[in-house]
């Protein structure tokens, strides 16, 4: 009975565009108590000379060089004078420097399958190789330590200000074990340790627990877990889901747990590329894209700040026209350079849908920065960038420096003014917005595309690619039937897709409406190209006009500034690096590059017997899967809906 709809349903199904996860962060964010530093004050160690290592410190002042910051310091006011010298230690003494972000796998985790694990691994740390290349922070200086809630561990505390043990505890709570974050232990290494004061204004103090190890070398810390949990169950296109549970004394998340579920993890159509830009995506929201953080960004930079008390507060506001934005002076200034628009203050718009009673969510709006890795609903990872919006946003919280010029390239909306995107102007047609729902190009003209709508597009329409059979750029996709190949249509790696009505002149119908056609294209200079179609030759392709082809009837239109333009948006090289570390993985599992420490127990627990065995039947698995692996992977997203269909009835496919 089951398998009845699927014959009917599939085709409808490939037609639909590819539609991934969508982004659970605020649920599970909002969900999290999180821990701050109990020292609200910014920490004075933080500020000042650092001891320890002085490999690290190839900053340090000559004499002469502190001799001229004094004599240019005396030039200043008093109050200036202070600044002066802070900013100029951050500056110099606290240079930020790639952030470092170690993971860490819970004991209670599921034991994973070697190649679920070599997935996990390479999506995560390749996620965090690319964050860590983008984002700079002032290094913790000593191990890091997180804290222990003191309203967990302690049944009271004083509360008379006069008392010496003002606001320390007075007891114990007989109750308290640990701490935990998103269901994920804390061990107890890299916890300070926690005392009581049995007496109001006595120095005594009774250790309960110990300070831990810590973690060296460590910005971020990120519990990583594989698990088929609850959320993952509910939505089965979820990848991962995260949040942050402790931030430091300045309100910089330095703990945070990411569960990547396990089902995608173990399904045969898994895709690195997907994993990685949903890994990156929750990383950058634990690191602070969060809207429960917006309010704690700082502009911290040492330019703007000088006089300006507002560095704290609200950076929320609703435009004219009820779009909630996110003002800060580099977002301001990166979109408005984006859209070429002449407002100085036009703020980032974030996305309303799947908002709470503030009206916003910790994405960006989807209509306006379509291809951002920070909208709510990504595409399939060619098609999306880390914007120069994204990292300015970065640069805006004040706990970190971002190098902006690797800011990769958003096509989406550039140069089109301050309106763009807007609900009120989206629905006339223009090279990013359709209307109606027929077939043409997506913006990219990597993949041709079908006008739609979404969620969080509220009504505007898109050219998305279709769920199969779209990229131009895959020869795959030629079935030497149909349409076209009286349409002329060529599907190699150099294809791209333009909007043509082109036909055969022996064909015998008179003409064809416009849709979206491959041709191969290459580039003559900046922003201009020649095409081919089937049969004829180069042809300069002028963009913004329409030409003829020899053979032919109708016109091919040359899109302007899209093709030839940008280095970034090119089809993918390599369709999938599923095992980097393939034949070293299981000996080496312990120095993975999370740094995973050998007391893992489930390490331990693995003889070294057992793990010559787990080696050849993996390795074999493994070769057998990258067998297999290169006839599925065909299928852009449709993995899934293939994976579904089979999940609900496995014989449905195969009749
Ligand atoms: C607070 O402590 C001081 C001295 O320790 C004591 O004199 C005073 O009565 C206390 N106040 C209260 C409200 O308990
Ligand atoms: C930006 O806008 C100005 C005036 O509105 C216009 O002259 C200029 O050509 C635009 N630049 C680009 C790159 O579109
Ligand atoms: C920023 O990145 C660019 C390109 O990757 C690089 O050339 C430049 O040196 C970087 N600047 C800084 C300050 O790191
Ligand atoms: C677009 O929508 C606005 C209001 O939402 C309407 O006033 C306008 O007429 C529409 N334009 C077109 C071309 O449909
Ligand atoms: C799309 O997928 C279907 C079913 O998986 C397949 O039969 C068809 O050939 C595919 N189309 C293209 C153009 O690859
Ligand atoms: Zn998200």
């Amino acid at each position: 009975m089951k398998s009845f709809p699927y014959p009917i349903l599939l085709p409808l199904l490939l037609l639909m565009s590819c539609v991934w996860g969508k982004c659970i962060f605020d649920e599970v964010q909002s969900s999290v108590r999180v821990l701050s530093s109990p020292d609200n004050q910014p920490n004075p160690s933080d500020w000042s000379f650092r001891d320890g290592d002085a490999t690290e410190q190839e900053d340090w002042l000559t004499n002469a060089q502190i001799q001229k910051h004094q004599n240019d310091i005396l030039q200043y006011s008093p109050t200036q004078r202070f600044k002066r010298a802070v900013q100029d230690r951050i500056k110099v003494i606290d240079k930020p420097q790639p952030i470092r972000i170690k993971t860490w796998t819970p004991r209670e985790s599921p034991v994973l399958s070697l190649w679920e694990t070599e997935r996990l691994e390479a999506a995560v740390s390749h996620a965090i190789s690319t964050v860590s290349k983008l984002i700079a922070v002032r290094r913790v200086s000593r191990k890091l330590l997180l804290n222990r809630d003191i309203n967990k561990y302690c049944r009271f505390i004083w509360r008379n200000s006069t008392s010496a043990n003002f606001n320390r505890c007075g007891r114990a709570s007989a109750n308290y074990r640990t701490e935990s974050c998103l269901g994920v232990i804390i061990p107890d290494d890299h916890l300070s340790g926690c005392v009581v004061y049995p007496h109001p204004d006595q120095p005594d103090l009774k250790v309960i627990k110990p300070d831990g190890a810590g973690l060296p070398d460590t910005d971020v810390l990120l519990y990583v877990k594989a698990q088929n949990s609850d959320k993952c169950r509910a939505d089965s296109s979820l990848l991962a889901y995260s949040a942050h549970c402790q931030s430091d004394s300045e309100g910089r998340p330095v703990a945070g747990v990411m569960v990547i579920c396990r089902e995608p993890l173990s399904m045969e159509g898994f895709s690195h590329e997907h994993m990685l830009q949903t890994v990156i995506h929750e990383l950058l929201h634990v690191l602070g894209f969060s809207k429960e953080l917006f309010s704690k960004w700082t502009d911290r930079s040492l330019s703007s700040q000088m006089d300006k008390d507002s560095s704290h507060g609200q950076v929320i506001y609703t435009d004219e026209s009820g779009q909630m934005r996110l003002y800060t002076p580099n977002i301001n200034k990166a979109l408005q350079t984006h859209l070429n628009s002449t407002h100085t203050e036009l703020g980032a718009p974030l996305e309303n849908q799947d908002a709470d009673t503030r009206g916003f969510s910790s994405h960006w709006e989807a209509r306006v920065l379509q291809g951002s890795i920070m909208t709510a609903m990504l595409a399939e990872p060619t098609l999306v960038q880390i914007d120069v919006i994204t990292l300015s946003a970065f640069q805006d919280t004040g706990w970190y420096s971002v190098n902006l010029s690797q800011a990769q390239n958003l096509l989406w909306g550039e140069n089109e003014g301050t309106l763009f995107g807007s609900v009120s102007t989206c629905n006339r047609s223009s090279s990013f917005f359709c209307t109606g729902s027929g077939f043409g190009c997506h913006y990219l003209h990597l993949h041709k595309g079908v006008c739609q709508s979404d969620e969080y597009l509220e009504g505007c329409r898109i050219y998305k690619p279709l769920a199969n059979g779209s990229e131009c750029w895959k020869e795959e996709n030629e079935t030497g039937s149909g349409p076209e190949v009286w349409s002329g249509e060529i599907f190699h790696s150099d294809s791209r897709c333009f909007l043509s009505n082109i036909i055969r002149k022996d064909h015998f119908s008179l003409n064809t409406s416009v849709s979206g056609r491959c041709y191969r294209h290459r580039c003559t200079g900046s922003n201009r190209y020649q095409i081919q179609v089937v049969g004829s030759d180069w042809l300069d392709c002028p963009p913004g006009r329409s030409i003829k082809v020899f053979g032919y009837r109708g016109a091919v239109f040359c899109p302007d500034k899209r093709l030839c333009h940008y280095h970034g948006i090119v089809p993918p090289t390599s369709l999938y690096k599923p095992f980097p570390l393939l034949l070293t993985a299981v000996p080496s599992r312990d120095q993975s590059l999370t740094q995973r420490p050998i007391t893992d127990l489930r390490f331990e627990a693995l003889s070294f017997s057992e793990m010559g065995v787990k080696t050849v039947v993996g390795v074999s698995a493994v070769l057998f899967f990258l067998g297999s692996f290169m006839t599925i992977y065909r299928k852009c997203c449709p993995s899934r809906l293939r994976v579904h269909a089979l999940e609900h009835s496995p014989y449905a496919l195969q009749v």
